[in-house]
């Protein structure tokens, strides 16, 4: 038998930057992630319809930025604009649309495209772009908290087909990520709150000392404090780049140990119709496999409290009906099938640190169900 072996690796490289008013004509950040070796860098600008409506003023700054730098960046046209939120995840004719701007617009694999938006968009354009011409340099710049901390910052995209999140997409690293803190001040209060999960998710399973910083804050963010906020998304997106690099950053194994509370919040997600946010849907599924984690003696009650007692110090609802849909256990099995290989779930072996598990016994999560209603009814938990 002859065979030739072929093995080679690929190194990525990208910076997240923290800045404030990117289009002001001051501010270099932009210009300065481009690449002009052979001309000013051609970009695509692809919008989230809701930033441009409580930000009206951006089109014309964008075109004011360009004139300042002509040398170093050309507009491909007009931004195009496509609305945002979840429900554009449903519509593939949006990835259809990208594509088609990149096509006409003569975006080539040394052209930019540039994504201003929250995570639903983010993950639109990031696919569209990923295959177009097999690859365009992706430049993200998240909008929401939820995107600055966590979705914008790593390496994958996806959109929702059959009934299933995310069921379309690729690895595909951006050349940067630019969060811009002063998109952060027009967020609906449900999208400003939506990204804190994914902050508590990293401290749970991950870095005790960052889960009790936002225990210590929770005043301060629910009267939105920036400057919390600022430090809660920086070290999020910190350990979220940490972990991606530490290891299977294109997710080869069976497991997916930063999605702590996320097999229920998936199918939670797609069962309510998308009516809730991800990040609520996150808390959620954090409450339920934390009540889960403590009947399997793995918590204590007292820790069980303190987390629960957080979420809801910072006004998540920790309970949905559709909790009580039977379908909600097909979620365990649509979350093994999304990777392959065995089902892999994190739980939290104590405030601070995850531990994988294999196995989800059905019986307990349907109490652990039950008991969470009763703590969302009564306000106490009778285990
Ligand atoms: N690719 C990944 O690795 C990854 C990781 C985590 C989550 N996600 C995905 O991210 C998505 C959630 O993203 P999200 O929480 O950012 O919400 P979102 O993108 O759905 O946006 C929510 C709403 O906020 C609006 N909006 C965005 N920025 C705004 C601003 N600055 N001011 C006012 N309104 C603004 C949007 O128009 C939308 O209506 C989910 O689809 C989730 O699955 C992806
Ligand atoms: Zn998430």
């Amino acid at each position: 038998m002859k065979s030739l072996q072929q093995s080679f690796s690929v190194r990525y490289q990208y910076n997240v930057y923290f800045t404030e008013d990117l289009f002001n004509t001051n501010n270099t950040t932009l210009v300065d992630t481009l690449d002009n070796s052979i001309g000013p860098g051609k970009l695509l600008f692809v919008i989230d319809q809701g930033v441009i409506d409580h930000h009206p003023q951006l089109l014309s700054k964008i075109a004011e930025y360009q004139r300042k730098y002509a040398h170093q960046i050309t507009l491909a046209g007009v931004p195009l604009c496509i609305p945002g939120g979840e429900l554009c995840k449903n519509d593939y004719g949006h990835v259809e649309t990208v594509m088609d701007a990149i096509n006409d617009r003569g975006i080539d694999r040394h052209s930019y495209v540039a994504a201003i938006g929250g995570g639903s968009i983010l993950d639109v354009v990031g696919f569209a772009a990923a295959i177009s011409h097999r690859g365009i340099r992706l430049i993200r710049i998240p909008t929401t908290v939820l995107s600055q901390n966590d979705s914008g910052v790593g390496v994958k995209n996806g959109v929702n087909a059959f009934g299933k999140k995310n069921f379309i997409g690729s690895f595909a690293p951006p050349v940067a990520v630019i969060n811009d803190k002063n998109f952060l001040h027009t967020l609906d209060i449900r999208d400003w709150r939506s990204g804190i999960a994914e902050g508590i998710k990293v401290g749970l399973i991950k870095d005790e000392a960052f889960y009790n910083f936002i225990e210590e804050s929770v005043e301060q963010l629910n009267h939105r404090d920036m400057k919390v906020m600022d430090y809660l998304i920086y070290k999020c997106a910190d350990l979220h780049l940490k972990h991606i690099a530490s290891g299977d950053a294109f997710e080869m194994g069976s497991s997916r140990p930063l999605d702590f509370g996320h097999w229920s919040a998936h199918k939670l997600e797609q069962l309510t119709g998308y009516e809730i946010r991800h990040g609520e849907a996150v808390a959620i599924g954090m409450a339920l496999d934390s009540v889960y984690s403590c009947l399997e003696d793995r918590l204590t009650k007292s820790q069980l409290m303190q987390i629960l007692e957080l979420m809801r110090s910072l006004e998540f609802e920790l309970y949905h009906p559709c909790l009580g849909n039977p379908e909600l256990i097909e979620g365990l099995r649509e979350f093994q099938e999304h990777l392959g290989g065995q089902l892999t779930i994190t739980l939290l072996q104590k405030i601070g640190t995850g531990i994988e598990v294999h196995h989800m016994d059905t019986q307990k999560v349907l109490k652990s169900v039950k008991l969470l209603k009763d703590f969302h009814n009564n306000k106490t938990l009778d285990l």
